[in-house]
């Protein structure tokens, strides 16, 4: 990815901070309006993600939970994916398999964990790419931007991804059942646990 930058923007008081990672190209910088497109997509994911675990955690407890996380976020994640934009979790320790990153997922996603192993407070990750359109295709290469959000775990996720001596057992029988391939046990409030994941095409 020869062509691919980093621009690695750090939270805090100087929260539009940008700290270049590799190399910061004046001349291609990253396009502002999708930017702030996959920030707001991002924020959104998180925002009604939050919202449906606590009602639902309040309403039926965590079972009822286990169907939130696998139903809702896909879907929300489904909704938000439009017009050249894919929104999506990714973490490498899936509970869904399909929550696994791909190459260039998984680069930002290790960007991410040793920012928060270093204790710096990254709140986003942003690299911009050029891919070639699919063979026979005409037209000019295509750019790619990947926007990368952190998620942290808090107290309540730990009913699902904590210690599995601590979980309840309807819930570890319904997590056993629906995702055999589990990694996402045996975390502690403040752990990286993953992130959002937005990737938007340009022709
Ligand atoms: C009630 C149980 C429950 C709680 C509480 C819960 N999760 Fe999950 N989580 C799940 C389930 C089930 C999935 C699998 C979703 C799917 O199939 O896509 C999941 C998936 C995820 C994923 C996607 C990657 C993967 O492993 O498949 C992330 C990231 C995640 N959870 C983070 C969190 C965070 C952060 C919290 C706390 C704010 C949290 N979860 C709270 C049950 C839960």
């Amino acid at each position: 990815m020869a062509t691919a930058k980093r621009v690695m923007l750090a939270g805090g008081v100087l929260g539009a901070l940008a700290l270049a990672w590799a190399v910061a190209e004046v001349a291609d910088p990253v396009p502002q309006a999708d930017l702030e497109r996959a920030r707001q997509a991002a924020g959104q994911l998180k925002g009604e993600l939050m919202k449906s675990l606590t009602a639902a955690l309040a309403e039926g407890g965590p079972s009822q939970g286990v169907r939130v996380c696998s139903e809702i976020a896909p879907g929300i994640a489904a909704r938000l994916s439009r017009d050249g934009m894919t929104v999506h979790r990714v973490t490498t320790r899936p509970r869904n398999p399909a929550n696994a990153p791909d190459a260039w997922e998984r680069e930002l996603l290790d960007g991410l964990a040793a920012a928060h192993a270093r204790g710096e407070d990254v709140v986003e990750l942003v690299e911009t790419s050029e891919e070639k359109l699919p063979r026979g295709a005409a037209g000019s290469p295509k750019r790619v931007l990947l926007y990368m959000a952190p998620l942290t775990v808090a107290a309540p996720c730990l009913q699902c991804h904590g210690d599995p001596a601590q979980i309840d057992p309807a819930v570890k029988a319904a997590l056993a059942e629906k995702y055999p391939k589990d990694q996402a046990t045996g975390y502690k409030a403040g752990d990286f646990r993953g992130a959002v994941a937005v990737r938007i095409e340009r022709p």
